[in-house]
């Protein structure tokens, strides 16, 4: 069973994270984890934050000469920031601000400040789990399965996708500061952002997560905890600020008659068959069909706006306005980095349950034995 837990808080020493279950000899370099953090870290929108940490992994345990060995995997991230409030505290947040965790959080908690909650529900928390995401891209990646996200929205921008193979347009994202593989939309985002900053207000939006050359067969129908669907978006709305997720065109597909959704089969070669379309988003049955995976999420706007919100102080009762405190003006791009982290991990979680083993040698027997992985599967982006 793979399985992992993060710990640390936003403005502590550092966050943490164990993973347990891997198989042993999976090689794990701190600078390929170092890569994935970077990507969160960057993106048009992001706040003071991102400028004052440099993200960076230190491997505590789990690795045996350059390979997993079987051990609880343990990673650390050092949070810069913490050098400049070591020496004095934190200012207590008494009045929530709407959209955060801060009013449940009080009231579960017994606070009347929320600093012990926001510093807890802060998406820094995302970096370690990028860095989760990043072992199981490892993983993946030996067996040529390929994890990428792009961003369709932002606020009122969206872009134009037309249907062309997923990892070209993760390569046009990859050049974005936006993550949109449309450079017109780009563009519209990049303004839009600019707006919302000017006027004091944050946006959200849309990313899309894929991978592609998966085996068939990953997941299962046969217990809802199981479906593979259901553990996806499971995982995609843990982001923080994460409210939808969809499979596929799904919503689309609500309006449409069903011959104009399901993927027919056509021949191909013997248990593969081609599909004549990928409108099932890769899933069926709450399982992989050999089919690009896609997956989309909506972001709501950033809850922290340097516009003050209508709120109410927790010490007295009394009417008060928010405070800001440095925020990010939109963070998509950064979330949809954090979807591939999410989406790689539950994938490597499901991968393991059908071909794993205790090292990766036997991994790799059951892959090669077992795998069927289709050969053509150009529909991308439905
Ligand atoms: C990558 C990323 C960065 C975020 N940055 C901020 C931020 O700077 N300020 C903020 O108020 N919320 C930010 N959020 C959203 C909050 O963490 C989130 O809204 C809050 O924890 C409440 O949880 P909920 O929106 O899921 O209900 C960010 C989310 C993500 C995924």
């Amino acid at each position: 069973m793979l399985r992992f837990l993060t710990g640390g808080e936003s403005h502590g020493p550092a966050l943490v994270a164990i993973i347990d279950g891997l198989p042993a000899g999976l090689p794990i370099r701190e600078e390929d984890i170092n890569t994935e953090l970077r990507r969160r870290q960057v993106g048009y929108g992001r706040g003071g934050r991102m400028q004052i940490e440099r993200d960076e992994v230190t491997i505590l345990g789990g690795v045996w000469q350059g390979c997993t060995s079987g051990a609880p995997l343990v990673l650390s991230i050092a949070n810069r920031d913490w050098e400049n409030w070591r020496d004095r505290p934190l200012p207590a947040v008494t009045v929530p601000r709407p959209g955060h965790a801060d009013y449940a959080g009080m009231i579960k908690y017994g606070f009347d400040d929320a600093r012990p909650v926001l510093e807890r529900a802060s998406a820094r928390e995302t970096a370690a789990r990028v860095a989760v995401g990043a072992v199981a891209k490892i993983l993946l990646g030996q067996f040529g399965i390929r994890v990428g996200s792009y961003v369709e929205r932002i606020g009122p921008a969206v872009a134009e996708i037309a249907a062309e193979p997923l990892p070209a347009l993760w390569a046009r994202a990859e050049e974005s500061d936006v993550r949109c593989p449309d450079p017109t939309a780009a563009q519209a985002m990049r303004e839009a952002i600019d707006s919302a900053r000017a006027a004091g207000d944050s946006l959200g939006g849309i990313f899309v997560v894929g991978a592609v050359d998966l085996p068939v067969g990953l997941g299962s129908h046969v217990q809802a905890d199981r479906r593979l669907d259901a553990r996806l978006a499971a995982a995609v709305m843990s982001i923080p600020a994460v409210k939808g997720v969809e499979i596929g065109p799904a919503f689309q597909n609500a309006a449409l008659p069903g011959t104009q959704v399901h993927d027919e089969f056509l021949p191909g070669t013997y248990r593969r068959p081609r599909r004549a379309s990928n409108r099932a988003g890769g899933l069926e049955g709450g399982m992989t069909n050999g089919m690009p995976l896609i997956v989309r999420a909506a972001m709501k706007p950033i809850p922290t706006t340097l516009t003050q919100r209508r709120s109410v102080d927790m010490r007295t009762g009394e009417p008060a306005m928010t405070r800001y405190e440095r925020s990010d003006v939109c963070a998509v791009p950064a979330a949809s980095v954090v979807g591939e982290a999410v989406v790689a991990w539950v994938l490597a979680d499901v991968f393991l349950e059908k071909f794993g083993g205790d090292h990766m040698d036997d991994v790799r027997a059951h892959f090669q034995r077992e795998a069927v992985v289709l050969d053509d599967t150009p529909w991308g982006s439905a």
